[in-house]
């Protein structure tokens, strides 16, 4: 904003709270959930869900977990109604789901909101009013704080007197003074108890005082000073469960409703992946799996987060950013070379700690829960692009190939991929990265090719083995010999004797390829050329160990034939 554009703003006003006692505190169990994604999630939609998708949205909802889940605002539209009609008349709400109907505080909404909920083995009544400041002067036209809190008592006092009209439904009450957020403390909760005496709840029988973040104005330690500061001064906290209720206009709408749980509150309202007006509502799922991170069972089950995803896409037409928590296409994945090679280190690691403890912590590097318990697998994890290092791309032909590629190896592959990711400008594949390391690094049988060769192990002194081998240099066929301690030393000795340039074995290492259908093996060798200090790697795979070591030899020795024809 421009400095004359900022002058038009005022701090907001914080909360006298002398000895505030939530930031001392620690979230130590879950909170009750409930779900209001068939009404706020619904009426912020650009295109609000039919009733055939709210159906598939209730019933995603009790799947995952809730107990207790807004069902819309029957008295504001047919379709609303209709859908609670439906969800009661074809059974749909299991025994211990408790739905909930949303409206404000005038007759003729409240009587229609009771003609909806008729056969209903269980209801909460929401019901709300504004009462900011703000609300009272603009959208009330300046009524008092008689008046509107009159609204509510009147409201209140006719949900009463309409309850014995629904004799075989278990009624809960809810309130919400709705702004809570920009009310004076003092004031909402006069509301808020004038409310309490026409509901008279008791112990067994609690109301809910839901004290919403209409708009989040400020900062989430106002907003639990504020949840701190009407838990400490109503009156019969035992006989009313505190709702939060989380807007997310300042992007703090987890932290506000996380600090709040600090400040006392029991419950809280939201929607899966923060739909909501303007900026959303607090995302229940973020906060549940927060939880779920700190060894907290919430009751709510995200084990696949990637199939609600996809229905909540298909029913809201909305879609979940890529770096949304838990269940953005791009969080538990790895660009950066440093992080990919801590996490793959990291999950080398567990293998271990697992397997001598099968209750270790989880613990990997840059990921704050095991992407698994979500339902999502590691291949998200490491991608390669020209950013990425030797360690993640080592991880995918691991992870594809069953290659587990010397260390020492990493750094010759990796310059060689990210140079094709850097030249074509984007992400690589999985299948593009096997190609390439296939093209540049395995049975690579150009000038030089292996083309018969025969071992004698009889030939020289103890454990001496005479290699005799046809190759074809250029195009044209010779026939070599050498002697040595095995048959890639023998072959080595046969290209050194051939004059086939001067360079050392370095490095030689072999295995058995993992979960792969047949038995191939492969072979990885490093030499040095004599006049130079690059160290050139080969692969060779075949179904032979013997066969894979040699043609790894040859692959190593055109990579040299090529580096020093450079230079
Ligand atoms: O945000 C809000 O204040 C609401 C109320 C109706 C609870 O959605
Ligand atoms: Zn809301």
């Amino acid at each position: 904003m421009k400095a004359s554009a900022v002058k038009k703003y005022r701090p907001f006003q914080g909360v006298s709270l002398p000895n505030r006692e939530w930031p001392n505190k620690t979230i130590t169990q879950a909170p009750i959930w409930t779900s209001v994604d068939l009404r706020d999630g619904n009426q912020s939609l650009p295109v609000p869900m039919n009733i055939e998708e709210k159906l598939e949205f209730f019933d995603l909802l009790v799947a995952i977990g809730f107990k207790q889940i807004e069902v819309g605002f029957p008295s504001a539209s047919d379709t609303e109604f209709n859908f609670l009609r439906r969800l009661v008349e074809e059974g749909r709400i299991p025994d211990d789901v408790t739905v909930q109907v949303l409206v404000q505080a005038r007759e003729h909404l409240i009587r229609r909101t009771f003609a909806a909920l008729h056969g209903a083995k269980s209801a909460i009544v929401h019901l709300y009013n504004s009462t900011s400041p703000l609300q009272r002067k603009v959208t009330f036209s300046d009524a008092s704080q008689e008046k509107i809190k009159q609204i509510a008592v009147d409201g209140a006092k006719l949900i009463k007197e309409l309850s014995p009209t629904l004799p075989g439904t278990k009624l809960i009450m809810q309130y919400s003074p709705e702004s809570f957020s920009d009310t004076e403390l003092e004031y909402a909760l006069e509301v808020c108890e004038a409310v309490m005496d026409v509901y008279e709840p008791t112990e067994e029988n609690k109301m809910i005082l839901n004290l919403p973040a209409t708009v989040e104005w400020t900062t989430p330690n106002v907003h639990a000073d504020m949840i701190e500061w009407f838990c400490r001064n109503m009156k019969d906290r035992n006989k009313v469960i505190i709702s939060l209720h989380t807007h997310n206009d300042r992007g703090t709408g987890t932290a506000a409703t996380e600090l709040a749980l600090l400040a006392g509150a029991d419950r809280v309202e939201g929607t899966l992946f923060g739909n909501g007006e303007r900026t959303g509502n607090l995302d229940i799922a973020t906060v549940a799996l927060n939880m779920n991170s700190h060894g907290i069972d919430t009751g709510l089950d995200f084990s696949n987060i990637s199939e609600i995803r996809a229905v909540y896409e298909e029913v809201t037409k909305l879609t979940v950013p890529e770096r949304h928590p838990y269940a953005g296409e791009l969080v538990f994945t790895a660009f950066s070379g440093s992080h990919q090679d801590a996490i793959k280190k990291g999950i080398d690691r567990r293998k271990i700690d697992l397997a001598n403890d099968p209750e270790t912590p989880f613990e990997i590097p840059y990921l704050t829960i095991d992407p698994m318990d979500v339902g999502r697998s590691y291949e998200a994890i490491i991608r390669i692009n020209s950013q990425s290092g030797k360690g993640g791309i080592a991880y995918i032909l691991e992870r594809e190939c069953g290659l587990d590629l010397p260390k020492t190896m990493h750094p010759t592959v990796g310059s060689v991929i990210y140079g094709i990711a850097d030249e074509l400008g984007r992400e690589l594949e999985a299948d593009e990265i096997r190609d390439a390391f296939y093209k540049h690094f395995v049975n690579i049988d150009q000038p030089l090719s292996l083309v018969d060769y025969e071992l004698d192990h009889s030939a020289g002194g103890r454990g001496e083995v005479s290699c005799t081998a046809k190759i074809s240099i250029n195009g044209e066929e010779k026939e070599i010999k050498g002697l040595g301690n095995g048959p890639i030393n023998s072959l080595t000795q046969a290209l050194q004797n051939a004059g086939l340039k001067s360079f050392n074995l370095t490095d030689y290492r072999s295995h058995a390829i993992r979960g792969g259908s047949d038995s191939d093996s492969a072979a990885y060798i490093q030499l040095q050329c004599d006049n130079t200090p690059n160290l050139i790697w080969g692969c060779g795979i075949d179904p032979s160990i013997e066969m894979a070591g040699l043609q790894a030899l040859v692959s190593a020795w055109n990579a040299l034939n090529e580096l020093t024809k450079e230079h």
